[in-house]
């Protein structure tokens, strides 16, 4: 772990060493509490394959910003630190804003060993780092999971170099098939059962309407053109990708986005 200045001191520092700051959250934290919306889906291997494509395309689009160069990055709400993993050739630096308390495995001890990363466990919307200190943001779908979006939207503005870039993954609440089911008891069910744990749902136009008012959007389209069917999505999924991604490109389940702080 590799020693920064706080702009101010935490609560605590947890058994990992990991400076801490309380927070009055009351949702969105543990993402298992939400597993029963996806367990049949996680079983059949359907979450890992969207979260690999998902990892895949942002770790691209950092390869693509850093363009040889080692680069600052933070992520928002990154778990035990797994996508430090999958960018750590390009990172200078790489800090994980992570405020739930979390076990940690041997995997990601060995994480916090690497010069390069650390964990500060506190919320994206209030992160105790310098002005223009970071290259590139992430937020996997984690963005939904704070509070206060625009707070986290100013911070992540502040801490942002000139030119530096915000790369963030998203649920769509419209995507084609939840477009298909708009105004049913079904759709409606399960807006509320997501809501338990999150708190936006944007659809796409939402996102691009939210997001302008802070940076400014160089990539926006999405991916994951359908939804979890037991066995049948591992067939039709990536044939519905390759057509919808040219044909309805604003209505997959996952909307992916880079915006750049040009101001
Ligand atoms: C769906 S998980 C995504 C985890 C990881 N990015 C991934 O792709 O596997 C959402 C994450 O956001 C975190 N989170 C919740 N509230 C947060 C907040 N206020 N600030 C930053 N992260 C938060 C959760 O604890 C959780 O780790």
């Amino acid at each position: 772990m590799f020693q920064i200045k706080l702009n101010s001191l935490p609560d605590y520092f947890d058994e990992y060493n990991q400076p801490c700051y309380l927070l009055k959250q009351k949702k969105g934290l543990v993402e298992d509490r939400n597993d029963y919306l996806h367990i049949d889906a996680l079983a059949d291997g359907y979450v890992t394959a969207v979260s690999t494509t998902l990892r895949l395309w942002v770790s691209q689009q950092v390869s693509l910003a850093a363009a040889g160069r080692k680069v600052d990055m933070l992520e928002v709400g990154g778990a035990t630190g797994v996508f430090f993993d999958w960018v750590k050739e390009t990172a200078c630096t790489y800090i994980n804003i992570e405020p739930c308390p979390m076990l940690l495995d041997e995997k990601a001890l060995e994480r916090l060993k690497d010069s390069r990363y650390m964990c500060i466990k506190c919320s994206g919307e209030d992160i105790p780092l310098q002005d223009e200190s970071v290259d590139i943001i992430l937020a996997i779908s984690s963005f939904d999971h704070i509070p206060d979006h625009r707070k986290a939207l100013r911070e992540i503005k502040r801490l942002l170099r000139k030119n530096g870039l915000f790369i963030l993954t998203l649920n769509n609440r419209r995507s084609w098939w939840k477009s298909l089911l708009s105004g049913s008891d079904y759709l409606k069910k399960r807006e509320e059962l997501i809501a338990k744990d999150h708190y936006i749902q944007w659809s796409f136009s939402e996102c691009e309407s939210n997001l302008s008012q802070f940076f400014t959007i160089e990539n926006m389209c999405t991916t994951t053109f359908f939804t979890f069917v037991p066995q049948v999505w591992r067939y039709v999924l990536p044939i519905t990708n390759s057509i919808g991604e040219s044909l309805f490109p604003k209505y997959g389940s996952n909307i992916l986005v880079v915006c750049r702080n040009a101001d």
